[in-house]
């Protein structure tokens, strides 16, 4: 009795503590069974009451240093997860950061996290923004969690799932559970090419699929598998979109660009080295590892619900789909670092057309 009346109580408490949340679609939470055209989940599902506890947390603003700011305000139910309003994230105090926030649907799959792949688990990831200045500014992770164990229904959740106070491995857990419920399948694809139903997919789409695994050369990143799909090799490459954005911005800033001296112009490009344009510069995976074969390198990102995430790019920089199709069309940003496999496309009108229903048709729906 003493239990179920402690478990009322909690569930009450948590439903109190996200009032964003009241809107966001519930389908997601307390899954058991993946949802079709994805692969097994590579750990057991969490309790519904860690998942629950972690959703409260994930919308709440007390977590950030003046209450304005949520995970949630960054990664948005109704945008898949990512944030359609802007090209670059914007966190606490109006800063603009460097990246759009990917989606985080099928986040559970993902081995490396970020778009330079610098992170590895979900646990640990959340200190990132939970304390950089610019994003939810927590002053500390000991000032976080004593703000968290000071509000009473946390206060109780903690203790009642854990037997503990807040700490950070159980934040961490908490959160973590909640971002492995978030899966996206189902969808009109998912329902022709695996459920094998022949109505589920319109001509225009299946011949965007053709386009995809063929001429495109799409699917030898953004992976298409015989039993499920998750359109990503979570592995990272170089298109030429950070190369041509550096190069775009040189044109439209030409005073922003070094003079290197020493004669050192004539021979190094400085816009392909990265350096002139200090604002715009993302070298990607290149900052992390210093490996120069990682210049330039940003992870695959899932296409599952593309047409819910614009704009696009770890930059945001591509408003549409169909801005994105021009892009790979006219062979990528023309780096000449970029990855071989993409080169000038040379679709027809009817094919960009075929390739954009293909790509909303990966619009994940309720199981
Ligand atoms: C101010 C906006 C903002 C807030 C607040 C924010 N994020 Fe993000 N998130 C981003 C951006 C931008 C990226 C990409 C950063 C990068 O790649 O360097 C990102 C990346 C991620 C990723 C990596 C996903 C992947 O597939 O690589 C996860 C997971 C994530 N955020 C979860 C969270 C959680 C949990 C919180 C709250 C504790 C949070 N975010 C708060 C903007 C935000
Ligand atoms: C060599 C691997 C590779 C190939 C081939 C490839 N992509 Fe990508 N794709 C990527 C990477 C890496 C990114 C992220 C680039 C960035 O943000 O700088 C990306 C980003 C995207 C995005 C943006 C998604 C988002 O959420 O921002 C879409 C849409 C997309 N690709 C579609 C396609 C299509 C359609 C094709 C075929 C015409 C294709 N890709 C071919 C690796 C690839």
């Amino acid at each position: 009795m003493r239990k179920g009346g402690l478990g009322a109580f909690f569930f009450a408490a948590l439903a109190l503590l996200s009032p964003v949340d009241a809107q966001a679609p519930r389908p997601e939470t307390g899954v058991t069974a993946v949802p079709l055209g994805l692969p097994p989940l590579p750990i057991p599902p969490a309790s519904p009451a860690l998942i629950a506890l972690g959703r409260a947390l994930f919308f709440d603003t007390r977590l950030s240093a003046n209450d304005t700011m949520s995970c949630g305000l960054c990664h948005l139910p109704e945008d898949g997860y990512s944030e359609n309003q802007t090209a670059r994230a914007v966190g606490i105090y109006g800063a603009t950061l460097k990246r759009h926030p990917p989606s985080l649907y099928n986040v559970v799959y993902q081995t490396l996290l970020f778009w330079d792949g610098r992170e590895t688990a979900l646990e640990t990831q959340i200190f990132s923004p939970l304390l950089a200045a610019d994003e939810m500014g927590m002053p500390s992770a000991g000032f976080l969690l004593a703000r968290i164990d000071s509000i009473p229904a946390y206060h109780e959740a903690f203790r009642i799932i854990f037997g503990a106070p807040p700490s950070l491995d159980r934040l961490g857990a908490a959160i973590a559970a909640f971002e492995r419920s978030l899966l996206c399948g189902n969808s009109p694809f998912d329902r022709w090419f695996y459920g094998h139903d022949p109505r589920a997919l319109d001509a225009a789409a299946i011949r965007g699929f053709t386009v995809f695994t063929g001429k495109g050369g799409c699917s030898a990143c953004h992976r298409v598998g015989r039993d499920d799909a998750l359109f990503t090799d979570g592995a990272l490459h170089d298109t030429g979109l950070a190369y041509a954005e550096r190069q775009r911005a040189a044109r439209e800033r030409p005073g922003a660009m070094v003079v290197l001296g020493g004669g050192l112009e004539s021979r190094i490009d400085p816009v392909a080295l990265g350096i002139g344009v200090r604002d715009s510069a993302d070298l990607g995976r290149f900052a992390i590892t210093h490996d120069p074969r990682d210049r330039d390198a940003f992870k695959t990102p899932s296409l599952r619900d593309v047409a819910e995430l614009a704009p696009y790019m770890h930059d945001g920089s591509l408003p549409d789909l169909a801005a994105v199709i021009d892009f790979y069309d006219r062979g990528g940003g023309g780096s000449p670092t970029q990855d071989r496999r993409i080169f000038p496309r040379h679709f027809t009108p009817g094919e960009k057309a075929d390739l954009l229903a293909f790509l909303a048709a990966l619009s994940c729906a309720p199981r």
